[in-house]
């Protein structure tokens, strides 16, 4: 993950040196700003973004924390922007890339490097971004202009940790290892992991969501998972190109979700072949489960979550 954008600029050099500071399980540093853990070229990404981003008012954003479910949301947002166009064709953009080579990340892509890129390829409209920014940290850019859309995906806390830990592995090509879990499982329950702590991320867009619904869409895994058919028809909804009557009738909606399955998505030559920032596209895709981690966490790493989570979202009306 993360691998491009080693152009740390003296100026952000200066910024870490005052920061907090820790380490991922493989010694990688991360510093606090804003209330959120990156490492130091996502910063450097993040300080890009917030010095060129123009928003603008048809801008989709998908935002999530690491490992809840981005792929999924992009291929569905994808396949409903794209559906009268490609219905059935050879050429759909999801047969022939990633979805993560489709939509990028504002702070890990396209600002990783410079904060005026060439966003050429973004010429039509909407342009289709995403961020595993917090709503807090993106809002400094968005405010005072008019309020693009932004889709955020939560999942369970517990099943977030455990594909973590699976990605983790399948990227450094190590078996999987008790000993790493317990690590990122520490750092979880500590706050102190990439774009975490995970209470705030999900706060952030939770609050956002009721304060401006308009704007800001809480999708959750789970939900998506257990009913997609109404899920689906609640992002066209909310982007404002909802199903028509014909279109539902003619099976549209079912073949979107067939389309962007992870059965489909990960048998595709594309997603089993290929990489992206030094990821191999097969470990996007796992086990599209619910409650996996019953497999993995002791009854202690079990009720340490719990009681966090329980005591961070306690008054939110948001249960994890
Ligand atoms: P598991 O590891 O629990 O299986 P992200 O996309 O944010 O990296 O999240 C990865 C998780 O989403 C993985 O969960 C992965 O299997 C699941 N996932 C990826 N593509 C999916 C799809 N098309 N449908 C459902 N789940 C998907």
């Amino acid at each position: 993950l993360n691998v491009r954008g080693d152009k740390i600029s003296e100026e952000t050099k200066s910024l870490i040196s005052s920061l907090p500071s820790d380490a991922d399980g493989q010694g990688k540093k991360l510093c606090k700003y804003q209330g959120c853990w990156y490492y130091y070229n996502t910063l450097q990404g993040v300080l890009n973004f917030h010095r060129g981003f123009q928003p603008q008012d048809t801008d989709i954003i998908l935002a999530s924390f690491p490992k809840s479910g981005t792929t999924w949301l992009k291929a569905l947002t994808v396949a409903l922007l794209e559906r009268s166009k490609h219905r059935s064709s050879d050429d759909h953009p999801l047969l022939s890339d990633n979805p993560h080579g489709i939509v990028p990340f504002l702070e890990i892509d396209v600002y990783i490097e410079s904060s005026s890129p060439d966003l050429s390829k973004f010429s039509s409209f909407p342009r289709l971004f995403s961020t595993h920014m917090p709503l807090h940290t993106m809002q400094e850019t968005l405010k005072d202009s008019s309020p693009c859309k932004i889709v955020y995906m939560c999942r369970y806390a517990k099943d977030t940790l455990i594909s973590w830990w699976f990605f983790v592995c399948a990227m450094h090509k190590i078996e999987l290892d008790k000993s790493i879990l317990e690590y990122i499982h520490k750092s979880f329950c500590s706050g102190a992991i990439y774009y975490g702590p995970f209470w705030e991320h999900v706060l952030s867009y939770w609050r956002g969501s009721l304060e401006d619904p308009n704007h800001v869409l809480f999708m959750r895994y789970e939900e998506m998972k257990a009913e997609p058919r109404d899920q689906i028809k609640r992002l066209a909804d909310f982007l404002g190109c909802s199903f028509t009557k014909e279109e539902e009738d003619n099976g549209f909606v079912e073949e979107i979700l067939d389309l962007c399955s992870l059965r489909n998505l990960s048998c595709l030559e594309v997603n089993k072949t290929r990489r992206i920032n030094n990821v191999d596209h097969k470990d996007y895709f796992r086990k599209w489960e619910v409650g996996d981690w019953k497999n993995y966490l002791t009854p202690e790493m079990e009720n340490k979550i719990d009681m966090i989570i329980q005591e961070k979202l306690q008054g939110s009306g948001l249960k994890l």
